[in-house]
């Protein structure tokens, strides 16, 4: 990108685009099979990938987008990308490269704020390696409390669910749209109820008990794919914290 317009961005967008960048870089292979996120951290990392590609320094990426916004901008950037189920993707995922809302410091996130979290899931889960890009304000010291916790559920169970998440302590709201009327509608037809704890809880835990529930399709903790999490600072620097062990 060009000098310029970096120049003109506000922080947070060079903070974001610091992350992406740095990710695709030191992480992104020619020949890879790669899973590409959503939101405006991991937007950046698409770039990057398509830039790459058409400078030529990158070849042969067989992407997998995790929602529309990334596979339009693919499309955009002539970024090839397959279905997970298609022949080219059927052995897995080599990399995924997404953002989150929260980190904490195990690493375990919070995904989901731009309701993408059930493909994200699968893409993260179906990766050898899985990579986070964030700037430092997403980094937290617990889950749960904070940040709320997406969880998609199919329309019909949204009372029931909503009345069986209440038990578990937290507050439900639904997730309503904007410049649409009603609640959002994910990319699956489904609802999301934004769940926040009133008391601590165990996200990892937390993440196999909510999907017990019935009509509960996905929920967006993400804690049992370790990722490396690559962080931009206010200071100008990207830090990599590298995945924990578990
Ligand atoms: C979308 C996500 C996003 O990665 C998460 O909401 C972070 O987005 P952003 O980088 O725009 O803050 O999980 O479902």
């Amino acid at each position: 990108m060009e000098q310029g317009t970096i120049s003109l961005m506000n922080e947070e967008t060079k903070l974001k685009m610091q992350a992406g960048y740095a990710v695709v870089d030191s992480m992104v292979k020619s020949g890879m099979k790669l899973g590409l996120g959503t939101g405006s951290t991991a937007i950046h990392a698409v770039r990057r990938v398509g830039e790459l590609l058409a400078q030529g320094t990158l070849r042969d990426i067989f992407a997998f987008p995790t929602s529309l916004q990334t596979e339009i901008e693919c499309e955009k950037l002539k970024i090839p990308f397959f279905s997970l189920n298609s022949k080219e993707l059927s052995s897995g995922l080599d990399l995924t490269i997404d953002g989150a809302d929260e980190v904490d410091p195990q690493n375990y996130l919070i995904k989901g704020g731009g309701g993408a979290l059930l493909i994200e899931k699968v893409a993260a889960y179906a990766s050898s390696e899985y990579a986070i890009v964030v700037d430092e304000s997403k980094l937290t010291k617990s889950l749960g409390g904070g940040f709320p916790v997406p969880v998609e559920v199919v329309p019909a169970a949204r009372v029931q669910a909503a009345r069986v998440l209440e038990k578990f302590g937290a507050a439900v709201i639904l997730r309503e749209a904007v410049r649409k009327a009603g609640p959002v509608i994910t990319e699956h037809g489904n609802i999301i109820l934004d769940i926040r704890f009133c008391s601590p809880i165990n996200p990892l835990l937390m993440e196999t008990e909510l999907n017990q529930i019935p009509g509960v399709v996905e929920n967006g903790f993400f804690t049992r794919k370790p990722p490396v999490v690559y962080i931009a600072c206010s200071a100008g620097t990207v830090e990599t914290r590298p995945a924990v062990k578990q």
